[in-house]
């Protein structure tokens, strides 16, 4: 990974410091270079952009990594996250006006575009060029920008990418809200930390102006502010917890007096004429790994606590109700439904496919399930009386927001299941469920995963209520939730057996996860773990497949993992045992505690508790977890960064 920042230097330029590794290594020569940099404590004002790069266009490599740079002195610096799909063009126009490229980068097209733009209209502020310089841009992007022509200012804006703005204050803020400006209506200078407004300040109400309320209050006494942009809020909490979501096309510009501005350049009907400031409930020490050796370990151990936030507040096991707040008001509306449709990408998706029979079962709808980019390829029909969720641990997943827009376009209600708060999922859905599951900072998704399906089983169980004949399935269902947090902790307890059987197989090549039923997801989940964490090759087969074609896979030699517990296909899952031991196959299972019938057949085995059915997808997939992340360890791999991926996948 190469880390590089674009930060004042004393000459008035932008210096560019970059440095292979992680980002404490960039900082670590940032602190022995700080004498050469306006990084002094007596300026007041000091503005630096970095990046960590997931690369879309061009190899990982010092010359494709963001800051990109135009002009002499770096006259323009910009930090991407996103595509440009218009790159080429925008990129064969700048180079017949005689611009030169560096990089194979697309955000390269937007530093040179700037300068270009600069040139033909040297009286432009900051904000806005880059307001025309978004103009010409097609895709997604978060961008924000430094320049030396305009010194100790940064100009910010996203489409399609997620950015929020982080204000940090020695005092308590005395406002909520930050109004937005149009340019065209725009003052010379709107100072946020002066209350009294400007008599050309005019809110954005979208429809009426004179039914604005907004006011322009005052941040508080102190003068200090310090502004952050970023695209995830774990990226600033340790700052700051006060955080404004940008939206599409919003461009925020910070000046060299420390002031915060929202500009947008056109009205649009559903325009609100303030962002809001929101007080972020992450901790930071929900951030940090504790004892842990990564992020990973620690998100699959904080399982019995996560599932209890995720049900807290929601279910009642005494009364065995359940309310879920975020959809109370649209149940009816589902009720009437003709379909729901789960879709969502990864994790996300075998949550889907997790919970899809007991959604079946106990709404007694028509389900789909769909890989959000599958979904899309396909220009799938959908109708205003569809009921369409959409899963997101980030919120922010390009394909499953894509999709989610299409439905939306077509009048099918809306509800998003995510575990981020103000994500842009999260704001375009009519209604929905946070998991609650708590930050999820390792790449690879573990708590999420659990904390998603058990709101989907929350979901069943709510739109279920009145149906008399399904009250001891919710029962007994709600009962086993209570005991889950327990059962889990059982689980996680056989880690240190996990951790022998991983040495038996962290160095072959290859790892088939069979199940099928409630159990199929986690063949898959499993099977995706140990893929993203170990690069090892596995593949997640229901078990109903396995003499169409991959049994013949199946010798001595090959890993296979096995899960058999006691449920309505157990009988189906002993043939396919069977199948596999007949070929030599010695599989590793998983299977319920003190059930002999199974063991017999494995070369180790993995004891679970019994839940119920449709829960046991919940404790069978955490020994795959454990299992990956061991092999992981084995196979010296980064286990929170796995190469190649990005923990929120703001491209198509
Ligand atoms: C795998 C993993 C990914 C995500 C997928 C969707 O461990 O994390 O497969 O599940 O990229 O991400 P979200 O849930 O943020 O939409």
């Amino acid at each position: 990974m190469t880390q590089r920042i674009g930060i004042d230097s004393v000459d008035g330029g932008v210096c560019l410091i970059k440095q292979t590794g992680k980002v404490k290594c960039l900082r670590d020569k940032i602190e022995a270079q700080k004498e050469q940099l306006a990084f002094d404590r007596e300026h007041e004002v000091h503005i630096g952009i970095a990046h960590t790069r997931w690369a879309t266009h061009g190899v990982p490599s010092d010359v494709n990594s963001h800051p990109q740079r135009s002009g002499e002195g770096n006259a323009f610096v910009v930090v991407h996250n996103g595509i440009i799909t218009n790159y080429k063009d925008v990129k064969l126009f700048l180079i017949q006006k005689g611009h030169k490229f560096e990089s194979e980068t697309d955000t390269e097209v937007i530093a040179k575009l700037t300068e270009h733009l600069h040139h033909l209209h040297p009286t432009y502020s900051f904000r806005e060029l880059v307001e025309q310089v978004v103009q010409q841009l097609e895709g997604a992007f978060a961008l924000c920008f430094k320049s030396k022509h305009f010194p100790g200012e940064v100009v910010a804006t996203r489409r399609g990418s997620p950015l929020l703005v982080g204000i940090k204050t020695k005092t308590k803020l005395a406002t909520d809200h930050i109004p937005v400006l149009y340019s065209k209506d725009s003052p010379e200078k709107v100072e946020l930390k002066d209350h009294r407004p400007h008599a050309n300040d005019i809110p954005a109400t979208g429809f009426n102006r004179t039914q604005s309320t907004t006011e322009f209050l005052p941040l508080g006494d102190d003068r200090e502010v310090e502004y952050f942009f970023a695209s995830d809020a774990s990226a600033i909490i340790e700052h700051t917890d006060r955080v404004i979501y940008l939206l599409d096309d919003d461009v925020s510009s910070v000046d060299t007096e420390g002031v915060l501005k929202i500009h947008r350049l056109k009205r649009s009907l559903d325009d609100t004429h303030a962002r809001e400031i929101t007080t972020l409930k992450m901790e930071i020490q929900q951030i940090m790994k504790g004892n842990f050796s990564s992020f990973m370990q620690k998100e699959i151990f904080e399982q019995p606590e996560s599932v209890v936030n995720t049900m807290r507040g929601r279910i009642n096991f005494d009364r065995e109700t359940v309310v879920l707040g975020g959809i109370k008001d649209y149940i009816s509306e589902i009720r009437r439904c003709r379909r729901l449709l789960l879709i969502a990408c990864g994790t996300s998706y075998h949550s889907a496919i997790a919970t899809r029979q007991l959604l079946e079962e106990l709404t007694e709808l028509p389900v789909m399930v769909d890989l959000a980019s599958d979904f899309l390829d396909r220009n799938t029909p959908i109708f205003r009386d569809d009921v369409c969720f959409f899963i997101s641990q980030s919120g922010e997943t390009a394909d499953t927001l894509m999709a989610l827009r299409y439905c939306k376009q077509r009048g099918a209600l809306i509800v998003g299941i995510t575990n981020t708060v103000g994500s842009s999922i999260c704001r375009e859905s009519h209604c929905g469920v946070h998991i609650n599951a708590g930050p999820e900072i390792g790449v690879a998704s573990t708590k999420a995963y659990t904390s998603q399906m058990i709101s989907l089983v929350m979901f069943a169980l709510m739109i279920s209520e009145d149906r008399i004949s399904a009250q001891p399935r919710r029962s007994e269902i709600i009962q086993g939730l209570h005991k889950l947090p327990e059962q889990i902790k059982e689980v996680l307890s056989l880690d240190s057996k996990i951790q022998e059987i991983s040495k038996e197989v962290f160095e072959k090549k290859s790892l088939l996860v069979l199940g099928r039923g409630y159990n199929y997801a986690t063949c898959l989940e499993g099977a995706l773990k140990i893929k993203e964490i170990t690069y090892m090759h596995s593949e997640g087969i229901l078990a109903g497949e396995l003499k169409h074609g991959p049994l013949a896979l199946v010798d001595r030699g090959m890993p296979i993992i096995m899960i058999c517990t006691r449920d309505n296909v157990f009988v189906k899952c002993m043939n396919a045992l069977q199948q596999v031991t007949a070929r030599e196959g010695r599989p590793i299972l998983i299977c319920h505690k003190g059930d002999e019938e199974p063991q017999k057949y494995g070369s180790s085995v993995l004891e679970v508790p019994k839940t119920v059915d449709c829960l046991q997808g919940l404790l069978t997939v955490i020994p795959m977890q454990l299992l990956s992340y061991h092999i992981a360890v084995l196979r010296g791999c980064n286990v929170d960064c796995p190469r190649n991926l990005a923990k929120s996948v703001t491209v198509e």
